[in-house]
């Protein structure tokens, strides 16, 4: 089973993917964390480039092939062998990232995106994506203050940077995908406490798990 976890800025879903993850191990299960972009050492140092708030000068077509440049990486080295081996893989952002911040956000074209999934992904995806959605301006202040806590060099804040109407597009888009995607998508409610969250979190993917 494959999940990916999908948000906005400071939607909690990295929090909750670790609390998942320790349920899971406790209940027997072999599950693989992993995330995009990254999720391999080929994959981090292209993050590094992506996030780099330095990197201003760079083009929205390179920030997509960098993308899945990672993830052809990570999809063949890591997140499909786990598949292949029955471990459960959750995924800290996946293609539905891409369709929000790339396609959406920054306006290029959803055909093109979709040809590179074909040739990348040809046909994997994700069996179940939980959409943590809460209000921009809620995410976002959560994202400064974390950023506020963190020592300069550790700052990823490349996208954090954007205006808010960039984050209304990409909230808008993910909501629009698990629209149109009813089946996997689950949406929860991202703006209540991470114990409430938690719980739901783990009711939704144990029943889609069976345990
Ligand atoms: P993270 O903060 O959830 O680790 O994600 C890193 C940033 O990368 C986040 O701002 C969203 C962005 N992103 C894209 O723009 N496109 C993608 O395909 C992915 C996976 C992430």
């Amino acid at each position: 089973m494959f999940v990916t976890f999908e948000g906005i800025e400071g939607s909690g879903k990295s929090t909750q993917i670790k609390l998942l993850e320790q349920k899971l191990v406790a209940t027997g299960l072999s599950v693989l964390l992993t995330r995009e972009p990254g999720g391999t050492p080929i994959g981090d140092q292209i993050r590094q480039v992506l996030l780099d708030a330095k990197n201003k000068a760079m083009v929205p077509e390179c920030e997509l092939l960098l993308y899945y440049a990672a993830r052809a990486q990570h999809i063949q080295q890591k997140v499909k062998p786990a598949c292949d081996q029955g471990q459960v893989v959750l995924c800290d952002r996946f293609v539905d990232a891409t369709m929000a911040y790339q396609g959406a956000a920054r306006g290029l074209q959803s055909q093109f995106l979709t040809q590179l999934n074909d040739y990348v992904l040809n046909g994997f995806h994700a069996d179940l994506t939980l959409l943590f959605d809460l209000p921009v301006e809620v995410g976002l202040s959560r994202a400064k203050k974390r950023a506020d806590q963190l020592e300069e060099s550790q700052k990823e804040d490349r996208f954090e940077q954007e205006a808010v109407d960039f984050h209304h597009k990409v909230r808008q888009a993910y909501l629009d995908l698990a629209k149109n995607n009813p089946n996997r998508f689950e949406i929860v409610n991202a703006d209540q406490s991470v114990e409430d969250l938690q719980k739901q979190v783990f009711k939704i993917v144990s029943e889609r798990l069976g345990l």
